[in-house]
């Protein structure tokens, strides 16, 4: 699998890279371990692409310093590009030819033998769920579809590392699923993966360890259980009988549990912050006086979950502001994705 001595996959320190008056990367140091899937979460223009287009050699960092599983990016890019692979915000496929002829193309480049690139690309359509549109033009692919092109085209050889650039932005939740199989897939097979999201939801159910950035920083970096406990012991979510009760619930819940109280999109629901408090009480027992004292007021909760707090919280946590939203339902079944090696 070949790590550096230090098990790292990527290590930056003070990783700069400026654009006009534009300090888009600002400084990043990020230490990802080989064999995982790191998240990078941030809003739009935080700096995703731009670190991601300079680990993967293809943007050269005005400050600070990049290595690839030991390799500087600057002076042995060579040796930084023969371990990765990137799909991203940009093409790597041809609009005109179809799927299968993208893959069988890609395999040449890469050194295959005519039968071999066949046999692999046929493999790859197969396990991308491609099969049937192996023959069509990829300009007449769905999003979806496209987007599964692009990693299985980036997956031909299997890469040491590979640069996912919001594999999912765009997808409805059907695709966004398959996406994710097939990272849990490549990541199973050996595969760093660095994944890159404005998508709390996603970060939350594919890496292991997170890196919040905004405005080119890390404003925060934890595996996902380090980052929710940062801002609390746990949140409350609670669904009333009756959305007019609500103003009165949420005034109720911030004196109990002297917490902020976040009022969710759902007319009904609730979500209250719950942190630990000077007599010592834990967000169990806060949370329970806390339903007591709705009983008594007769305020009917229907439903009541104690919980880690999402990745939402915690990005409202950090930087006063909510991250992108996914709208996105919760996850659907699905089928288990195998990868041929
Ligand atoms: N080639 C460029 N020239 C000038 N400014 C750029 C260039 N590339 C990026 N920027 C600016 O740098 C900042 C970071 O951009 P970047 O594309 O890295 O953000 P991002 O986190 O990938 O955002 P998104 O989620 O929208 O893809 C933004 O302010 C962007 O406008
Ligand atoms: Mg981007």
């Amino acid at each position: 699998m070949g790590e550096s001595a230090s098990g790292l996959a990527i290590e930056t320190s003070g990783l700069v890279k400026v654009f006009g008056e534009t300090r888009a990367v600002d400084g990043v140091d990020l230490a990802v371990p080989a064999g995982t899937v790191y998240g990078v979460l941030g809003p739009n223009g935080a700096g995703k692409t731009t670190t991601v287009k300079m680990l993967a050699t293809l943007l050269r960092p005005d400050g600070g310093r990049a290595r690839v599983f030991g390799h500087d990016v600057l002076h042995e890019a060579d040796a930084v590009r023969a371990r990765v692979s990137l799909t991203g915000q940009y093409a790597s496929v041809d609009e005109d030819l179809t799927g299968a002829e993208n893959l069988i193309l890609l395999g040449r480049l890469l050194g295959h033998r005519k039968p071999a690139a066949r046999r692999r690309a046929e493999q790859l359509l197969e396990a991308f769920g491609l099969a049937e549109a192996a023959g069509k033009q990829v300009k007449n692919y769905s999003g979806g579809m496209r987007r599964r092109i692009d990693i299985a085209a980036s997956i031909l050889n299997t890469p040491d590392l590979l640069f996912l650039d919001e594999p999912t932005t765009g997808l409805d939740p059907r695709s966004r699923n398959q996406v994710w199989d097939i990272v849990r897939a490549v990541v199973s097979r050996g595969t760093t993966v660095l994944l890159t999201t404005q998508y709390l939801d996603e970060a939350d159910q594919l890496a292991s360890r997170i890196a919040v950035i905004d405005h080119g920083k890390v404003i925060a970096e934890g595996t996902k259980g380090e980052l929710k406990a940062s801002v609390g012991a746990g949140a409350v979510h609670l669904r009333l009988r009756d959305a007019e009760r609500r103003p009165e619930a949420e005034r109720l819940l911030a004196r109990v549990l002297e917490a902020r109280i976040q009022l969710d999109p759902d007319p009904v629901a609730l979500t209250a912050r719950v942190g630990l408090r000077g007599d010592g009480a834990g967000a169990a027992e806060q949370a329970s006086r806390a339903l007591a004292e709705l009983a008594r007021s007769g305020i009917t909760v229907d439903t009541f979950s104690l919980g880690q707090p999402s990745l939402d919280e915690v990005f409202l946590a950090l930087t006063d502001r909510p991250a992108a939203r996914t709208g996105a339902p919760e996850n659907e079944a699905n089928e288990e994705q195998e990868i041929p090696a």
